[in-house]
């Protein structure tokens, strides 16, 4: 599994990945709306070795690789929830030094476009803190729907916090205005 854009390369998550995914990954400020921050290099092997091997399993996590395709730096990450044959969750994440650049919305660009067209799915999701400005504003531009918000819904690093889900359908998908 790999898809290339005009600036990066997106493929699988590799045991080798782990120093660099410590790195964005640990910055407990810049990832507070996330679920899992790891301190230790433990940390990221432990949840490199949860994740699926294959893609398109229903019920798993797959993780691709955010990388550079000119510097072949790992910059980031995108998850991919398969919930069910049909449907899939999407998170992500941009190392901090790399946010701001277009980065999340090049690789969810390629990313939506290889689920909706060469899988067939028929909706994405995604769930995400309504504070996580950065994040509303990135499913807001790629056409996303806000469908609910769950009020101190998630236990999350020690407080509670809304959750507001998004969707996009593929019909919606066909049907955007090109970004
Ligand atoms: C959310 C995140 C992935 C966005 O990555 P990114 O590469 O910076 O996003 P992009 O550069 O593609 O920007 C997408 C849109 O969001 C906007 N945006 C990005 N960062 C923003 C910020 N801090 N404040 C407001 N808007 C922001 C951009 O302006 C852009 O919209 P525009 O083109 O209309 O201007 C990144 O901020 C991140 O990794 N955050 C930490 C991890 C996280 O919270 N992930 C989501 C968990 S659900």
């Amino acid at each position: 599994m790999q898809l290339t854009t005009q600036r990066l390369i997106l493929r699988p998550l590799e045991a080798n990945d782990k120093h660099a995914i410590l790195s964005y990954r640990s910055d407990a400020e810049t990832n507070r709306y996330q679920g899992w921050i790891p301190k230790t290099l433990d940390d990221v092997e432990i949840f490199l070795g949860k994740l699926a091997t294959e893609f398109n399993v229903p019920d798993t996590w797959f993780q691709l690789a955010v990388v550079d395709k000119s510097s072949k730096e790992l910059i980031g990450d995108i998850g991919i929830h398969f919930i069910d044959e049909q449907q899939v969750e999407l998170g992500y994440t941009i190392a901090k030094q790399h946010q701001g650049l277009g980065f999340a919305t090049e690789a969810a660009l390629a990313v939506i476009d290889y689920l909706f067209t060469e899988l067939k799915k028929h909706r994405i999701t995604a769930s995400i803190d309504p504070e996580n400005i950065a994040s509303v504003a990135l499913l807001e531009k790629l056409g996303f729907r806000k469908e609910a918000h769950f009020v101190e819904s998630l236990f999350l690093n020690d407080k509670w916090v809304d959750d507001v889900i998004y969707a996009l359908l593929a019909r919606e998908w066909r049907n955007r205005q090109l970004i």
